[in-house]
């Protein structure tokens, strides 16, 4: 097999991507300390697809937002193309959500101050391209969501659906190799989820990771791999491929 280039990175298919060791993450709430996740030990390939299921409150989000660097465990690493995301400085944190992970979640989260494609081109910018480049990637996005001739609408002005597949343009866009959905079709009709669906899908086939956390077992069958949690724990023996 082949590598694949995704973006500056080159990771041979199957290299493992992302590697939770011994994850843990307690919150203190009060007097009680609850452990919301872990310990979690799991590796998830470059290009797969996984989704990830399991009851309100079993971990899910806490769980993705330790794989994409939003939250810190209490116990354990968590390994990122290889490096370790302890032991990175805040500015090489911020710079890893900008360049090399994308999250999508329910809410859409675009900036209603800007047009879809501002919106699209937007994490370019910050990372310091040129205007003239991060609107030429993001239109490219836009397309290939099929929402090119939506570029210059505002938000308000699209539909849900509409809003999500700019979103996941928004994800993708530059040279991210690992993208992070949180509930994306939860605000959405079975035919725009179906959609989404599709869209996450396609990213995996160019070679992308997917981390899809869902309650939708039709949709947890678009990935490669099913993983469930329960009480913050892995069902079955499903963490390691
Ligand atoms: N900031 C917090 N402070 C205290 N406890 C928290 C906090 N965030 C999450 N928890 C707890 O951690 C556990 C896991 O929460 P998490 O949000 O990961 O669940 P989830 O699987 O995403 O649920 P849902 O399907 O409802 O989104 C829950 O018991 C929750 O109450
Ligand atoms: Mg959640």
């Amino acid at each position: 097999m082949s590598e694949r280039v995704v973006g500056e990175w080159t990771l041979a298919p199957g290299s493992p991507q992302l590697v939770l060791q011994g994850v843990t993450r307690f919150y203190e709430t009060g007097a009680e300390t609850v452990r919301a996740l872990g310990p979690l030990d799991l590796r998830i390939a470059a290009g797969e697809f996984v989704a990830l299921m399991g009851p309100s409150g079993s971990g899910k989000s806490t769980a993705l937002a330790l794989f994409g660097a939003l939250d810190t465990p209490s116990e354990g690493r968590v390994l990122l193309n290889g490096r370790d995301l302890a032991g990175l400085s805040l500015d090489a944190l911020a710079a890893l959500r900008r360049r090399e992970i994308g999250f999508v979640f329910q809410e859409f989260n675009l900036l209603p101050g800007l047009t879809a494609i501002e919106n699209v081109a937007l994490p370019l910018e910050l990372d310091g391209q040129p205007l003239r480049d991060a609107r030429l990637q993001a239109a490219e996005a836009m397309e290939s969501v099929g929402m090119a001739t939506f570029a210059d609408r505002f938000p308000e002005d699209l539909s849900g659906g509409e809003q999500q597949r700019v979103a996941i343009a928004r994800a993708f866009v530059g040279p991210r190799t690992i993208l992070l959905a949180d509930e994306p079709t939860g605000a959405l009709d079975s035919v725009t989820g179906e959609v989404v669906m599709r869209l996450l899908r396609a990213q995996c086939e160019k070679g992308r990771t997917v981390v899809l956390v869902t309650h939708d077992s039709t949709h947890a069958a678009w990935a490669d791999r099913v993983l469930h949690l329960r009480d913050g724990q892995l069902v079955g023996l499903e963490g390691t491929p």
